[in-house]
């Protein structure tokens, strides 16, 4: 089995829903206590074996580059300053050059067009897909969401995405799977699936299980994304050619151990900032304090 190093994150969203702090920085770039919330995601995806970050992104995203790249003035006033703790902290965080490329959406046609963006790059071989809006926290001493699924892959192959059990009422803001085997899934972490549907009503939703933003997705869905028509929102959707490839090739979904959180909206990004405090080691126990005040 073709092992999985290549990620795709599209990180060109205008990130409407948590403007105007988005207005000059890129959401993915709000910081989640002391570190952009993209950096959980990269994170997460470096312990899962990923080599290479194929980043989809777009005009005005340039400080996601930067922040990846050397800051010569910063490393030397750290250095100069004997602030050598925060400097290799920051040196530990750059990534290895020539591990991470950028390609750009030239127009916000969708997510399965911004996938389809990264093609080139991702070649011939299976690969996997982050939506950095969403950061999802394992509790200490479990693995990565994505390290989760390349253990599920090592076993099953072709296509596993990562999926989350929500209230019936907000199913409309996800794409929704359904198993194959419609009584015998509950208490599985993976589940064979029959189809899934990109935001459903409730009425159309053939399950509660939502897809959350994690995909290990083998390479035939480029070809298929190139003439993928535009579906819900009038956009072309990751969620319909994985429909049609779905005729061809076995889909997983996968039930992981972990919580995430939609930095994407107000209450996630806040959500997720509480979150990741009360897990800091240098801050938790004072950030329960405070949270506990302000119950
Ligand atoms: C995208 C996907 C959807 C998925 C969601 C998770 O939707 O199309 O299937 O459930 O991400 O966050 P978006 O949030 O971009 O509308």
């Amino acid at each position: 089995m073709t092992k999985i190093t290549k990620a795709v994150l599209p990180v060109a969203g205008f990130g409407t829903r948590v403007l105007p702090a988005t207005k000059t920085i890129p959401k993915e770039m709000l910081p989640v206590v002391d570190r952009p919330a993209l950096q959980y995601v990269v994170d997460e995806a470096l312990e899962a074996g990923i080599e290479h970050f194929i980043f989809v992104t777009g005009r005005g995203k340039g400080a996601i580059e930067d922040y990846f790249d050397t800051a010569y003035e910063l490393e030397d006033a750290l250095k100069n300053k004997g602030k050598i703790e925060i400097l290799d902290g920051i040196l530990d965080a750059k990534p290895l050059e020539g591990t991470m490329s950028f390609v750009r959406q030239q127009a916000a046609k969708g997510l399965g067009h911004a996938v389809w963006c990264a093609r080139d790059i991702v070649g011939d071989e299976p690969f996997a897909v982050l939506l950095p809006d969403v950061l999802i926290q394992t509790r200490a001493g479990v693995k990565s969401c994505l390290a989760q699924m390349m253990e599920a892959y090592e076993n099953v192959g072709g296509n596993i995405i990562a999926v989350d059990p929500v209230p019936e009422e907000r199913v409309s803001s996800y794409g929704v799977i359904s198993p194959k085997d419609p009584t015998g899934y509950m208490d599985k972490t993976l589940i064979a699936i029959e189809k899934m549907v990109e935001k459903p009503s409730i009425e159309e939703a053939p399950s509660n299980l939502k897809i959350t933003g994690r995909y290990i997705l083998q390479p035939e869905l480029m070809s298929l994304l190139r003439n993928q028509a535009a579906g819900a929102g009038g956009e072309i959707q990751l969620t319909d050619a994985m429909t049609r490839l779905m005729k061809e090739q076995e889909f997983h979904a996968y039930v992981y151990d972990g919580q995430d959180y939609d930095c994407g909206s107000k209450i996630g990004y806040f959500e997720a900032v509480l979150a990741y405090a009360k897990m800091n080691p240098e801050i938790g126990s004072q950030a329960k304090d405070l949270i506990a005040k302000f119950a």
